[in-house]
């Protein structure tokens, strides 16, 4: 199937390494144009390298409004334009005082809406344009308590759907996917594997597919809806998990 990504212009945020670095893989892979960032300069210039052929990296904090915009701006203006915007970087869980739960704010809410409405103009202009913003299942279903990041990607899924009605009539498609577990090296679930074995046990135990999804996986999803051949399909919530959760999806 051609997926018609050939040439198409993407940004992916926080990609360079885990979910927004396999994301940027697959769809250069796809023929796209890509363009990352991250905060890690050195980080920035390898993951650029290994990707080849066209693809540009900033280093820049998300955090930073000014920073994040003026790098937005300026990659747009650079590719000649953007189809597809990914917005991937989060501000991770943690149990939780009233300072995380602003910095999720920032990092997973305003960045993801900072990112559209600095790059709605250029997607409008592209006519094929695609957002995929990056959920997670715990935005679902109860994990772990009652943290900021849980909440945060709740209010993505909204933002998702909304943004999605708001703006179809001008050639933008907006959705969002949200993994379950997924496990790579040097991720979040590695680091619990070690630190906290049985509940690393009990959350695999939990999934029928029997085993927590790859980075890779998540990518096929996030390209898929990225693309035109995706051209049906707006203001959905993609749950991407292997059956983790459990709820009745109608
Ligand atoms: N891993 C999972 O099991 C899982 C499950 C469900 C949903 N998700 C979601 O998937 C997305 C990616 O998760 P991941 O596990 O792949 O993350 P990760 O391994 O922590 O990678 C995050 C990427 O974002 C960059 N980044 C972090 N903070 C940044 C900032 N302030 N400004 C710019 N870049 C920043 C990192 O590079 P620097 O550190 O150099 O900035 C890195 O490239 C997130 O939205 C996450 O909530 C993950």
């Amino acid at each position: 199937m051609d997926l018609g990504l050939k040439d198409k212009r993407a940004i992916v945020t926080g990609a360079t390494r885990g979910i927004g670095r396999a994301i940027a893989e697959r769809l250069t892979a796809e023929g796209a144009r890509v363009a990352i960032c991250a905060r890690d300069a050195d980080a920035v210039t390898e993951a650029v390298e290994q990707l080849g052929g066209s693809t540009t990296g900033g280093a820049v904090n998300v955090r930073d409004a000014d920073e994040y915009k003026a790098w937005l701006e300026k990659t747009a203006e650079e590719m000649g334009g953007v189809d597809i915007f990914v917005a991937n970087v989060s501000g991770g869980g943690g149990m939780d005082s009233e300072k995380n739960w602003w910095r999720c704010f920032e990092l997973d809410v305003l960045h993801t809406v900072r990112g559209c409405e600095a790059l709605l103009p250029a997607l409008k202009e592209s006519g094929n344009g695609a957002i995929v913003i990056i959920g997670s299942t715990n935005a679902v279903e109860y994990f772990g308590g009652p943290m900021a990041y849980n909440a945060m990607k709740a209010a993505l899924v909204n933002y998702s759907s909304q943004l999605s009605q708001f703006v179809r009539g001008e050639g933008v498609r907006v959705n969002t996917v949200s993994p379950g577990p997924i496990y790579f090296e040097g991720g979040a679930w590695e680091m619990i594997k070690g630190t906290m074995p049985k509940f690393y046990e009990s959350t695999v135990r939990k999934i029928p597919g029997g085993a927590m999804g790859t980075p890779e996986e998540v990518a096929n999803v996030v390209t898929f809806l990225a693309s035109p051949a995706a051209s049906l399909v707006t203001g959905t919530n993609l749950i991407a998990d292997n059956g983790y959760t459990k709820r009745v999806q109608l």
